[in-house]
């Protein structure tokens, strides 16, 4: 992939799956808010990454609820994929599900959204493929993201 080449959501897409164990939880067995936050951003820098093909950093995470608790013994899951890509900045959104691996249920826990910054060698911004939507959901979805983008860099200034 290239700069000059737009690249589709699906091109992005991450899927991470982690079992849950002792030490990501409190003695109660209730994961961590962290960890989870930690899986999110993994997952989130990686789409970026796939979109961009080159390093990333973080700038910003919006808001995360957690609608439902995370357990020992459950797999989490963390669908990322891009919803917006600007010169350099890119947002993520990323689904996280937990799945009890015996019954095989699954809760929808939270969705985030992320801001990430391709970079160059020397930590400057770098700039990114265009995002080409697929399908009129993805061209909303696009929309939508980048009226949060928008309102991002207002509230920076
Ligand atoms: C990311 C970084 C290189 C950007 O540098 P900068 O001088 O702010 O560069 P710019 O102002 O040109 O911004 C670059 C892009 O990021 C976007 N951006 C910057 N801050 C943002 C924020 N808070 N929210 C959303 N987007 C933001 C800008 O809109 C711009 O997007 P565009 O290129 O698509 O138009 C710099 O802020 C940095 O290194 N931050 C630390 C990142 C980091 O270490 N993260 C991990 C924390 S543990």
């Amino acid at each position: 992939m290239t700069s000059s080449e737009p690249n589709t959501i699906a091109d992005s897409r991450v899927i991470l799956t982690h079992f849950m164990g002792m030490s990501d939880a409190n003695i109660l067995g209730n994961v961590h808010g962290g960890v989870i936050m930690k899986l999110v951003d993994e997952a989130g820098a990686l789409a970026a990454m796939r979109h961009a093909r080159s390093p990333v950093v973080t700038v910003a995470v919006d808001s995360m609820t957690f609608m439902e608790p995370i357990l020992v013994g459950q797999l989490v899951t963390v669908r990322a994929e891009l919803t917006y890509a600007g010169t350099s900045s890119m947002e993520v959104r990323a689904e996280v599900i937990a799945e009890n691996p015996i019954s095989g249920s699954k809760t929808h826990t939270n969705t985030a959204y992320l801001v990430y910054v391709a970079i160059d060698e020397e930590g400057r911004p770098h700039p990114v493929p265009k995002l080409k939507p697929t399908t009129p959901q993805e061209s909303a979805a696009m929309l939508a993201a980048q009226e949060r983008q928008e309102k991002r860099i207002k509230g920076r200034k």
